[in-house]
C-alpha cells in the first residue's frame, strides 16, 4: 500500500518540526523540515549578498542562486541540512538567520527554486513535511494536512528554552519580538502566505504538550 503524505503547517514554534520527525518515527515516514530550507538560502544570502550596510543584498542572491545545493544528509537518524558540503544545522538556528529569514522566504525566485525540492520528496509517497505552504501550495493533494498554532507566549517559552539549549545567547524579550515579526511577514506575504488550507485539521496546543500534540494528531491517520 502506499504510505500516506502528510503536511504539517503553522506558526513558529509550535513544534512542527520535532512532532513531524517523532511522528515519522513512529511511521516509518521521511521527515522533511522545510523551514530549514529557506533558513539555508538566507545563511547564504549572508555570507554572500550582502550590501556595504550589512543588510541582504536581494537582487545578488537572485544572481547567486544557482550556487546553492542544499540537501539533507542522514546522520544517526537525524536528516542534517548541508550546504554545497558544508554542516549548517547549527548555523540556521543564530539570531542573524532568524531575523533575516521571513524576508528572504517573501521572494517568489526563492520559493519557485525550493519547490522542486520540497515537491520531488513527496513523489512516491510515505513523507511529512513541515512548513507554512505545504497544504496550500507545495503538496494541496496531500492525503492528511494539519494546521499548527499556540498563543504568542507559549511559542516564546519554547523558542527560548531550545535557543538556550542550542547554546544560542539571546533574550525573551527579543525573542517574542521575532516571533510576532515573523508572524507578521509569513502571514502577509503576497506569496504563498502562511494560512490553514480549508481541509486541514486545525490544532491549538497552546495547553498540549509535545506527547498530548504528537498522539492527537496520530488520531486522525488512519490506513497504515
Ligand atoms: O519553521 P522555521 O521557523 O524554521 O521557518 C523559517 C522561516 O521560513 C519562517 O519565518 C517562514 C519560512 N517558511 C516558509 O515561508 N515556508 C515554508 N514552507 C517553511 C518556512
Amino acid at each position: 500500500m502506499r504510505k500516506p503524505v502528510i503536511a504539517i503547517d503553522g506558526y513558529s514554534s509550535t513544534g512542527k518540526s520535532s512532532i513531524s520527525k517523532i511522528i515519522a518515527q513512529k511511521l516509518g515516514l521521511v521527515h522533511m523540515d522545510t523551514g530549514a530550507l529557506y533558513r539555508g538560502v538566507t545563511y547564504f544570502a549572508n555570507t554572500c549578498c550582502q550590501n556595504e550596510d550589512g543588510k541582504i543584498n536581494i537582487q545578488g542572491l537572485f544572481e547567486n542562486l544557482d550556487k546553492i545545493k542544499l540537501e539533507f544528509r542522514n546522520i544517526n537518524d537525524e536528516l542534517i541540512l548541508f550546504l554545497n558540503g558544508k554542516d549548517i544545522s547549527r548555523e540556521i538556528r543564530t539570531n542573524e538567520v532568524s531575523s533575516n529569514v521571513s524576508l528572504i522566504a517573501s521572494q517568489k525566485e526563492v520559493r519557485d527554486f525550493l519547490m522542486e525540492t520540497q515537491r520531488s520528496i513527496a513523489e512516491k509517497g510515505g513523507v511529512i513535511l513541515d512548513g507554512r505552504d505545504i497544504g496550500t501550495v507545495v503538496l494541496p493533494n496531500a492525503d492528511y494536512k494539519f494546521f499548527l498554532t499556540a498563543s504568542v507566549d507559549e511559542r516564546t517559552r519554547r523558542r527560548f528554552q531550545e535557543l538556550t539549549i542550542l547554546g544560542i545567547k539571546t533574550d525573551e524579550k527579543s525573542v517574542k519580538e521575532n516571533l510576532i515579526y515573523r508572524d507578521k511577514t509569513d502571514s502577509e506575504r503576497e506569496v504563498a502566505p502562511l494560512k490553514k488550507a480549508d481541509d486541514a485539521i486545525l490544532i491549538d496546543n497552546t495547553n498540549l504538550d509535545k506527547r498530548q500534540t504528537i498522539d492527537l494528531i496520530l488520531s486522525h491517520i488512519h490506513d497504515i
